[in-house]
């Protein structure tokens, strides 16, 4: 139960959930907007591309993302396994990460979808404008974020059902009880 994915809607907790899987399964996590937003902040000529898009709450175009995480997913940190934060986002990510893993004779073991309805996410997302002044993080652009999210990222989550490695998490709660959800659908997968 190495490689894996979560995904969810803007605030479901993917980056917070993600940070303690990775340490209870000692997998690394990678979050590609983590990725990006490193890049927008050092200047470099990816994070200057993906900056508007980001900023209009928009996915960045499947051609960048893609080549990014497959240069990515060539480092040597992903031997052990990874966990994978917010790719794919489109059914064009999700053909790419399927032939990245078939080149190698790799697969996915799971795909964790966290679920919140969109007056919870809106209000976290707020929480944390305040916090981290993420600039996506205005009311008008977490909406768009979460109004792409229905239409791009559903199918994808939909895809990965048809092939029934989907393990589905209530993420409403506390933070520590939709760690142990998670930990206890993974053990029931395996
Ligand atoms: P990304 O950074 O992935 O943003 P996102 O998907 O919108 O999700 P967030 O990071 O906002 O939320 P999260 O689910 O990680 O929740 P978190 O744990 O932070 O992507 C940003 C942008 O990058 C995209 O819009 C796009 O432009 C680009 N991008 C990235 N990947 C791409 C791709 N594959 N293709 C194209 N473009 C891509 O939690 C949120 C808040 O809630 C925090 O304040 C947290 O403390 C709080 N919280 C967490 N859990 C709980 C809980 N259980 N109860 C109460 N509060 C909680
Ligand atoms: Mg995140």
């Amino acid at each position: 139960m190495t490689r894996m994915l979560i995904v969810g809607p803007p605030g479901s907790g993917k980056g917070t959930q993600a940070a303690r899987i990775s340490e209870r399964l000692g997998i690394v996590a990678i979050s590609t907007g983590d990725i990006f937003r490193a890049n927008v902040k050092a200047e470099t000529p990816l994070g200057v591309e993906a900056k508007q898009y980001m900023d209009a709450g928009d996915y960045v175009p499947d051609s960048v993302t893609n080549r990014m995480v497959r240069s990515r997913l060539q480092e040597p940190d992903v031997q052990d396994g990874f966990l994978l934060d917010g790719y794919p986002r489109t059914i064009a990510q999700v053909e790419e990460l399927d032939d990245i893993l078939a080149s190698t004779d790799q697969q996915l073991d799971a795909v964790l979808q966290l679920t919140a309805d969109d007056d919870e996410l809106v209000s976290r997302l707020l929480g944390r404008a305040a916090e981290d002044g993420r600039t996506d993080d205005t009311e008008e652009v977490i909406r768009h974020r979460l109004n792409l999210y229905h239409e791009k990222t559903e199918v994808v989550v939909a895809k990965y059902a048809e092939r029934g490695i989907v393990a589905k998490v209530d993420g409403i709660g506390p933070v520590d009880d939709v760690t142990e959800r998670i930990m206890a659908v993974l053990k029931d997968a395996q």
